[in-house]
């Protein structure tokens, strides 16, 4: 039938690098592409659902039928993704910076001479997807997180998914062989509570078509309020 398959299913999406100021001019940042998380954002849209991407810095448009907002650091991309909520299913695709310094300064730090280089303090950063997915109220029926790892991809995985809280991790492999990071093609795991699913290698476009109309099976049958 015609109706598109998660038509009226709000669904919130992080995707990118978040950066963390260092003073006006420098930050700390990574190489996420937000490739693998805009993919993700167009695939649910596709498939009719209402959805809100919080992208970090990226060079990518925004995607056609999304409602992006763009956020820098970890903490806007917190507040962001609240604001967005409540949301039947959420996907936390986002390579969020596990620290940020410890109160950026409003001046550029000077290179003194014969000063030596400044340390940096950091600070840790809020977890994101562990404190959706922990929300003793208002929770979305399907939290999926994200692990990118470089060894032991599928026990890490797990790990995750019991430290965070989530229903998903979708795992894939980045060490520096595979080209995942900033490529067009991923290899995943998806490790739910059941097991895992190892898929095949694919262009980011079909994961995150694969991880869509899984989604979409999972909130099928569910009651919304
Ligand atoms: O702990 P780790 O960063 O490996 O976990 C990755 C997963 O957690 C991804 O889904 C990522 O988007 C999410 N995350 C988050 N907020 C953080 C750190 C990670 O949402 N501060």
């Amino acid at each position: 039938r015609g109706e598109p398959r998660l038509a009226g299913r709000r669904v919130v999406v992080t995707s990118g690098p978040t950066h963390e100021p260092i003073d006006p001019v420098r930050y700390i940042a990574n190489r996420s592409s937000g490739k693998q998380g805009h993919a993700i954002a167009r695939a649910l849209a596709a498939l009719g659902a209402e959805v809100t991407l919080v992208s970090g810095p990226v060079a990518l448009p925004d995607p056609a039928g999304v409602r992006t907002v763009h956020v820098e650091t970890a903490r806007e991309m917190l507040a962001a993704v609240e604001a967005a909520m409540p949301s039947d299913a959420a996907v936390f695709c986002a390579a969020v910076a596990d620290w940020r310094t410890d109160g950026a300064g409003a001046e550029k730090m000077k290179k003194e001479a014969g000063g030596g280089p400044p340390a940096l303090r950091l600070v840790e950063n809020p977890d994101i997807l562990a404190t959706v997915a922990r929300r003793a109220e208002g929770r979305p029926a399907l939290v999926v997180g994200f692990a990118a790892e470089t060894t032991k991809v599928l026990e890490h995985a797990r790990a995750k998914l019991a430290r965070k809280g989530c229903d998903w991790i979708v795992a894939n492999d980045v060490s520096a062989a595979t080209g995942v990071m900033g490529g067009d093609r991923n290899t995943v795991h998806l490790v739910t509570g059941e097991g895992v699913e190892s898929w095949p290698t694919m262009d980011k476009d079909a994961v995150a078509r694969a991880l869509a109309e899984r989604i979409a099976d999972a909130l099928k049958d569910r009651q919304w309020v």
